[in-house]
């Protein structure tokens, strides 16, 4: 994997487990968020840079939309054109405000409607990649389960975004697999509440999946 510069559009936890990936992997990271001063601390564990989200979008090759769903749209427009052409990894969720039910939580979307399909016909000049979407931000970046490697369902519409990004999963330690264009992520999404009811229900978080095949 060539050494690239990553521009990470925020400052959650996804935002600092995925940066800090990227790290290892020997990139160039800059975090962009409204509020630079939350990641004082990552910046001095990395020596990575923290800016705006402006400043993120500009500066990577690559990027990551590593903000709250209901805001993704927002954040993208913000950064417009600083994006147009770029391959973006996308981890969003679909999450509504509201409490979870049994341990579900409540999405804004439809069955036949992601929010990846969203941004992607909002910005169809960004190669967006759905990646990362379903597996706990602590596992993120090289997971040490007893079965192997997690399984990583990823897609979208761009064939060389996907198979660089389809790269990057690789190294971080997944098992990856394209569901094809971007329509798969109306099955994707949904495995993030699937994968947190264990979490809401139990405080059970340490789990990730795997797609057992014989093909
Ligand atoms: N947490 C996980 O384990 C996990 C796993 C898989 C996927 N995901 C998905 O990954 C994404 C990031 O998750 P997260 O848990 O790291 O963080 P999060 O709390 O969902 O999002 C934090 C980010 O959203 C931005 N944000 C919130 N409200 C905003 C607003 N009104 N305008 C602009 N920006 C706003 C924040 O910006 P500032 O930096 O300016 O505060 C911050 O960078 C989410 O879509 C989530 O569903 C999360």
């Amino acid at each position: 994997m060539s050494t690239q510069k990553i521009g990470v559009l925020g400052s959650g936890i996804v935002a600092q487990k995925l940066g800090a990936g990227f790290v290892r992997e020997g990139h160039a990271v800059m975090l962009g968020t409204r509020h630079p001063q939350k990641l004082a601390e990552w910046q001095a564990k990395t020596g990575e840079q923290v800016g705006t989200f402006a400043e993120a979008a500009a500066f990577g090759e690559l990027l990551v939309l590593a903000v709250t769903g209901r805001v993704a749209q927002d954040v993208l427009q913000q950064v417009e054109p600083a994006i147009r052409g770029k391959v973006v990894i996308d981890p969003t969720n679909p999450i509504a405000e509201g409490k979870p039910v049994a341990g579900v939580l409540p999405f804004f979307t439809d069955p036949n409607r992601s929010l990846h399909e969203m941004l992607q016909a909002t910005f169809p000049e960004v190669r967006l990649v759905k990646a990362f979407s379903h597996i706990g931000a602590p596992f993120m970046y090289r997971p040490d389960f007893p079965g192997g490697p997690p399984s990583l369902f990823i897609c979208g519409n761009d064939a060389t975004a996907k198979s660089q990004v389809s790269d990057i999963c690789a190294h971080f330690g997944f098992d990856v697999i394209d569901m094809g264009p971007a329509e798969a992520a109306r099955a994707i999404e949904p495995l993030c509440r699937l994968w947190c009811i264990p979490g809401l229900t139990d405080r059970q978080w340490e789990h990730a999946f795997k797609w057992l095949r014989r093909y």
